[in-house]
Order: C-alpha cells, then structure tokens, then sequence
C-alpha cells in the first residue's frame, strides 16, 4: 500500500526531542523525502505525513466527507494500537468542534465564534495590556536592572495565554494557577501516565463546577455566554460545553507560549529585525514571521481519509490517518523561494498555514494576535538594553506531539 515501500520514513517520537536535532530540520528532512511521506506513528500506526506547503492546503481544505476530523474515526487507533500514554487523545476525544464535521461542526463552531469576532477580541485590549504589565513589574523586580538572570518562558511567556484565557472564562485569581498546574501536568512530558490521568480528572471536575457557578451567579464571561446559549436555545450539551471550554483552554494555551517564546528568540537573534519592528511598530510582521518560520503546532493536525484519496499525486488509502507537517511547510522553498530557511520580517507573501486553513481554521487566531503584539511591543519597549544570557543556540527546545518551543528564555533585562 506504500508510495516506495523500500524507503520507509519512520516518523520521530513526537513527544521526544530528536537527539542533537532541531526539530525544524527533522521536518525538512520529512519535506525532502516527498509531500506524501509514509510514516509509523508510536504505536505502530500506519500513517502519511503532507509535508509540502501545496500538499497541506490540499489536505486541510479537502472536502470533509473525504479529510474528516470525527473522532470515532479514531475509535481503532485506541484499541491499543496508541499507548494509553499519549495525552493528545484527551483532545481528539472530546465533545467539541475540533472533532466534529459538517453540519456538527458548524454549529459548535458558531456557538462559540460569537466570543471570537475582531470587536470581542479588541474589547479585550486594555485588560491584556494590564496582564502584561503586571507580568513585566515581576520580570524588571526579578531581573534586578541586569543583575540577576531571569526565565522568561516561566515569567512571562507561559503567564500571558492562561492570564487571557481564564480573563474570558471568568476565572477568579488564585484558580488560575491550579488551572495551569493541570493543564500542565496532562500534557508535560514529564509527568506520569498516571498523574496526568489525576490532572485531566481534577481540571475537568473544575470546568463542571465552573460552569455550576456562572449557572447560578451568571456573569459577563465566556463561560456564562455558553450557558446561556445552552439553556436558551438548547444547542450544546452538558458535556459539548465543558469540552468546549476545555478545548479552548488547551488549544490556546501552549501555541501562544510557543508563538511568543519563538518570537523573543528570533529577535533577540536578530538585533536589526529588532531595531525595525521597534522604529516602524512592526510588531505584527514580527508575529507573522514567527508563525510561518515556527508554526506551533509542527505536526500535530489530523485528518483521516473516508475513502482513498490521491494528494499530490500519492495515492492514501482509505483509513490511513494524515498527519499534517506544518513543520515542514515552514521552509518550504515551493512556497517561499530560496529565502525559506531564514527569518525576515520585511517577508513580503506570508500566507503562512500556521493558523490551519480551510473549515477548521483557528478560531482564536484574532485572539493570539493580539496577546503576542500587546506582549512583544511591551516588553521590548521595557526592556531596551534586554539580551541572551545563554547563546541562543543552547536553548532548548521541546518538539513535543503538540507544540514546539522553547523550554526557558534565559535574559537579562
Ligand atoms: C484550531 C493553531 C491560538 C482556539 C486551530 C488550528 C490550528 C491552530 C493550526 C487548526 C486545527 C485543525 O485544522 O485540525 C493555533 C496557533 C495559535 C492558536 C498557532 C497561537 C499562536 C488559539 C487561541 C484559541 C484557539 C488563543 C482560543 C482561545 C482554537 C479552536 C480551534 C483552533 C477553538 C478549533 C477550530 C475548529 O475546529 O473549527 N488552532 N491556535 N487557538 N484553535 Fe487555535
């Protein structure tokens, strides 16, 4: 059933760094072997990665009755085929619309975009300019006028998204790190499969006592909307609801942490990118580029073909999931020419695919431009004399099932 079945490609355990590899070269390696590359998934799976700019449009702006994203596609891959380890199936399993198709994804979809449109968003601005200040008072106390090394990933980058996210939700103060603390430890590479499984429990008991509360003692948050939305019009179950939340809890957590923490990287690497997006306010190019030439997620999108289905040119087999590679869609040369491999802000045709493209396309994109513009131009403005406490090269990086970035930010500000 393979393309070549000589040169198998084996897809890297994406939950582990590739040893003395980054992680951008292991999906330009991916690249160069075709657009369509067999691959085993842990666990023994058969599946393709699309790992061409044009092969990833074709595949995430397929007609979803051939490229469906409903989960009971993946009842098999369950069936112990996936070790019960990997936290990404609390996500693919779950009641909301990232797993949904047609007509049912539309309406879980339209239910909660009402929280997304740009006017919501932009409402949003000066209580995430608050955040970041806040964050940036315990970055300069900490850092100590350049005395003192400070982290900027446990400091700033990570505190930005969940700040924002539990804003909306209507979450109170000293919930909002507890909250952290198990989305972190579902999905930390380092916690058990048994402490992760306590997490989820402990994070969704949460969200159902939360939605309990806004059901009482309704207020002007998110979460109250979709209750709302619930008992006035009856459209979202109990369960689609707290999924839901979930789904957005999750889904925009570690992508923006990674968008921002690829986006200090990148500028302190380049000083004059730096200089520029600081003279002309071009904190939004800086954004963009980051997004194309680090797309957070890089490689963690599914679609599952119901029926076989030739992408550029290869023929899938019905059945076979395909894993889109926005990692390797990053540098591609096809799309972005003999400049692909570098970071350049003044990048004139962006139409990166780090958002996803097509039915699915983030809904939260609004979101995360906002948060990443607010946060960079902050704290650079801050900041002026900020630079690497470490070589850039030796920061580490975590090329994790969904995400990528880096692990700390070590600076002096
Ligand atoms: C979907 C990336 C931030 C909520 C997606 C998809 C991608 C993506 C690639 C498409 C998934 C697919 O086609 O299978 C990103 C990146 C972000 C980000 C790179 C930050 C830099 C956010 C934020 C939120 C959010 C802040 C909300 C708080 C969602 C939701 C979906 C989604 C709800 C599902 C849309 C659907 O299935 O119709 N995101 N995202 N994302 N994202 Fe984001």
């Amino acid at each position: 059933m393979r393309a070549d079945p000589e040169a198998p490609v084996t897809a890297p355990d994406l939950r582990l760094p590739v040893p003395g590899e980054h992680v951008l070269r292991t999906y330009t390696r991916f690249r160069e072997a075709g657009p369509m590359v067999p691959v085993e998934l842990p666990g023994g799976v058969n599946a393709w990665a699309a790992t061409t700019y044009a092969a990833i449009r074709e595949v995430l702006s397929g007609d979803s009755k051939v490229f469906g994203k409903n989960s009971s596609h993946w009842a098999d891959l369950q069936d112990g085929k996936v070790p019960p380890d990997w936290p990404i199936l609390q996500l693919i399993l779950g009641e909301h619309m990232l797993m949904r198709d047609g007509a049912e994804h539309r309406r879980l979809r339209g239910l909660l975009s009402k929280a997304f449109t740009r006017a919501r968003v932009e409402a949003l601005r000066p209580r995430i300019e608050e955040i970041v200040d806040g964050l940036l008072d315990r970055v300069a106390a900490e850092g100590a006028g350049g005395e003192a090394v400070v982290d900027l990933v446990p400091l700033f980058s990570d505190q930005v998204p969940t700040a924002v996210i539990c804003e909306m939700f209507g979450v109170d103060g000293p919930r909002r790190s507890e909250l952290r603390e198990w989305t972190q430890k579902l999905f930390s590479q380092v916690t058990t499969p048994e402490e992760a499984q306590v997490a989820g429990g402990q994070l969704f008991a949460y969200l159902g006592e939360l939605v309990e509360e806004k059901r009482r003692e309704p207020g002007d948050d998110l979460t109250s909307a979709l209750v709302r939305a619930q008992q006035d019009e009856d459209r979202l179950s109990p369960q689609e609801l707290v999924d839901s939340l979930f789904l957005l809890l999750i889904a925009g957590h570690e992508t923006t942490v990674n968008l921002l923490g690829h986006a200090i990287v990148n500028l302190l690497a380049h000083p004059d990118q730096l200089a520029r997006a600081k003279a002309g306010d071009l904190w939004d190019a800086v954004a963009e580029e980051t997004l194309r030439f680090n797309a957070p997620i890089a490689a963690a999108l599914f679609r599952y073909p119901l029926a076989p289905v030739e992408v550029a040119g290869v023929q899938i087999p019905q059945g076979d999931p395909i894993m889109v590679c926005l990692g390797g869609a990053a540098t591609d040369p096809e799309q972005y020419g003999p400049t692909a491999g570098a970071f350049d802000i003044s990048r004139e045709q962006i139409g990166h695919l780090a958002f996803g493209y097509g039915a699915h396309t983030c809904l939260g994109a609004p979101l995360a431009r906002l948060e990443a513009y607010i946060a960079l131009s902050r704290l650079f403005a801050r900041f002026p004399g900020i630079e690497a406490a470490v070589p850039l090269d030796d920061i580490a990086y975590s090329p994790s099932f969904l995400s990528y970035g880096p692990l700390s930010i070590p600076v002096r500000v």
